[in-house]
């Protein structure tokens, strides 16, 4: 059994100031429930929120981290800085990441690598453009960024990893793949990894939904058979509809 995985990914939004009283105000509001919770703020933040969510049933992830041990990469950050500051999760490969910076099946790969060497979890995001739903090659895409993704990883590192389908155009727009859109193309990238991996370790990997995912729809959407978690956007920057995820 897949337990429910519902992370926050607060993006470039909190000063540091906001954070605490964001965190201040789910950490009640999620203290019974039964999915795990995640929540990743921006790197400056990290350090307060360890201290407030300590004893509590949130988990930290970071947005992004740099693969390589430390050295002279100026504005980097490395995996073993964000361990010592209690992240467990950490995302890669976020679609704004691989649009805006550079980000490549290649370098995504390195990190998954690194991270679970190091004893964290990845939160590998993967996605399709507009265009190419449109052209009827989603599954193949995601099918392919996943494989590229876990190149060289072992089966039974993979209940380390999770997967986040977030369809590109789901994303910030309101727009959400339909629960049984989101089911199918999730389900494509599980017959990946068990093309990899055989029965068990497609059994074994966590994939989120992610891309306008919200009060309203997170219940239908966590009802379906693939779906194991959600990462979510702008309804993770408030405490009340982030905990209502939560409890989808
Ligand atoms: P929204 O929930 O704001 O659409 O963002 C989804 C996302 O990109 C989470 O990583």
């Amino acid at each position: 059994m897949r337990r429910p995985i519902i992370a926050g990914n607060w993006k470039m939004n909190k000063t540091p100031s906001e954070a605490v009283e964001l965190v201040k105000a789910l950490i009640p509001l999620v203290k019974d429930a039964e999915a795990e919770v995640v929540v990743c703020p921006p790197y400056i933040s990290i350090a307060a929120v360890a201290e407030l969510i300590k004893d509590t049933n949130i988990e930290l992830g970071a947005q992004n981290v740099y693969f390589e041990k430390s050295g002279a990469y100026t504005g980097e950050v490395s995996i073993d800085m964000l361990k010592e500051a209690g992240v467990r999760y950490i995302i890669i490969g976020h679609s704004e990441r691989r649009q805006y910076f550079n980000e490549t099946d290649e370098n995504v790969n390195k990190k998954a690598k690194a991270i679970l060497a190091a004893g964290l979890r990845p939160i590998i995001c993967i996605g399709e453009t507009l265009d190419q739903r449109e052209k009827g090659i989603t599954n193949d895409f995601v099918s392919m960024q996943t494989k590229l993704a876990l190149n060289g990883i072992e089966e039974a590192e993979l209940e380390n990893v999770v997967i986040a389908y977030e369809p590109i155009w789901a994303i910030g727009t309101g727009k959400t793949a339909t629960a049984l859109e989101a089911n199918e193309t999730i389900s494509a990238v599980r017959n990946a990894v068990r093309e990899i991996y055989g029965e068990e370790g497609a059994d074994k990997i966590r994939i989120q939904y992610g891309g306008s995912m919200n009060p309203k729809n997170a219940s239908e959407l966590m009802a379906q058979s693939e779906i194991d978690g959600g990462l979510i956007g702008g309804a993770s920057l408030k405490g009340e509809d982030f905990s209502k995820v939560v409890k989808f």
